[in-house]
């Protein structure tokens, strides 16, 4: 039985319809990942099933006793709350009990409240509940539970609403691109943490790996049509390109009989008025079907006139510290043309100080980085796009 199902949706905004007549349903304890082109309507889909946005027409219907949660891709967190307060906002019984305990051990821990509520949670059996909600805030890096979310940067607010959305244990978790802020070890623990769990999953990603680990069947979003594929993202890819050969091979046959119809009315121009409309009318749908062009979902960046040298980027003993943190020690490396490079490491380790020393906006303490004459850079911060105010 399904735990969810969408029966006939449509949303759009303005002329720009998303999806119309869109079915479909969850069972328990399936996993899925939700892909498709940017700006395909993923994250307005989840927000439907999510309840936080309603479609044009068509219904969501979520069986009875289930607790859903949900992780937006911007999560709108009250900004004038505590990390604490975020966290632990649950009407479940024993996580309220345990947010108890966590207060008045920190506030009043002579509290007689304080051996009651202990003797509540033994009772519930709850405890295992209070390590799993210490191991999912360490592991997220939610150390700081008197911030105010006002505080917070965006990466820092969406990991809180991931924590949030885990320690709720809900029985299906509906997620926007969850490993968008996240660190390499975060990741890899996240992986474990959902491919072990027995709660459903939708979840949007990029991330193939991620993808690949935990989930089992894949819907793509496309062309305001849903297609669904038991299997990973290879299995996706090979079934793709099929139906993708399939609907050119029908493009095709339209094609050329369009062609052989199109002859068939200039052949006798003057007699067109005896022919049968019917056949001039098919002709005309034909064309329609014919101009049907497949339109590949893939990006593809092109790269205009310019070209480049053979040297892109020498690096030579390059050094960075940061009083006793030493960034970057001694690394030396040319990068050749077309090289395509991942740097990889856990928050705090030099990441962003090294690409900042690449594109010129940090001065290392010694080595030398020759750039080519004709390399330009394309640099997208952490924070994303910085704007002068009269830009
Ligand atoms: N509240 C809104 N008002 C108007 N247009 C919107 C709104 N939300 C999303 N859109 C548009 O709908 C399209 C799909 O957006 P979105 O669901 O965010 O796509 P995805 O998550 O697949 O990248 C985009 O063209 C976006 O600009
Ligand atoms: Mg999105």
């Amino acid at each position: 039985m399904n735990i969810l199902s969408a029966e006939k949706i449509g949303k759009a905004y303005g002329h720009k319809v998303l999806f119309e007549d869109l079915s479909f349903g969850l069972e328990q304890g399936q996993k899925v990942a939700l892909i498709g082109v940017n700006g395909c309507g993923k994250s307005t889909l989840l927000k439907i099933l999510a309840g936080l946005e309603s479609p044009d027409s068509g219904q969501i219907t979520t069986r009875n006793d289930v607790r859903l949660s949900f992780l937006p891709q911007e999560p709108d967190l009250p900004p004038e709350k505590t990390v604490y307060e975020v966290v632990f906002r649950s009407d479940v019984p024993a996580i309220r009990l345990i947010e108890t305990y966590e207060r008045l051990t920190h506030t009043d821990p002579t509290s007689p409240k304080l051996t009651e509520v202990i003797n509540q949670i033994e009772a519930m059996d709850a405890w295992t509940y209070e390590v799993k909600i210490k191991e999912i805030l360490s592991k997220l890096d939610v150390d700081y539970p008197d911030r105010l979310i006002s505080e917070l940067s965006g990466g820092q607010r969406k990991r809180v609403a991931l924590a949030q959305a885990l320690i709720e244990e809900p029985d299906l978790i509906i997620m926007d691109e969850p490993t968008n802020h996240l660190d390499l070890a975060s990741i890899e623990w996240l992986e474990k943490f959902l491919s072990t769990s027995k709660q459903s999953l939708l979840l949007v990603t990029h991330d193939r790996y991620f993808l690949d680990r935990i989930t089992n069947e894949i819907f793509e979003l496309d062309g305001g049509n849903l297609y669904r594929y038991k299997g990973n993202y290879s299995y996706f890819l090979t079934k793709k390109d099929e139906r993708e050969q399939q609907q050119l091979a029908e493009t095709e046959k339209a094609q050329n009989l369009f062609r052989r119809e199109l002859e068939w009315l200039r052949r006798a121009p003057k007699a067109r008025g005896s022919k049968a409309k019917y056949r001039i009318d098919a002709a005309h749908e034909l064309g329609e079907a014919a101009r049907k062009r497949h339109d590949s979902a893939e990006v593809t960046l092109q790269v205009k006139g310019r070209r480049i040298g053979g040297k892109v980027l020498e690096i030579k003993h390059l050094r960075k510290a940061y009083g006793d943190l030493n960034l970057v020690d001694n690394f030396t490396y040319t990068f050749a043309r077309r090289d395509r490079i991942g740097i990889t490491g856990p928050n705090g380790v030099g990441k962003t100080t090294f690409l900042r020393m690449i594109v010129g906006e940090e001065e290392p303490d010694s080595g030398k980085l020759r750039t080519g004459d004709t390399i330009v850079y394309g640099y997208y911060r952490q924070s994303g796009f910085r704007f002068k105010d009269n830009q």
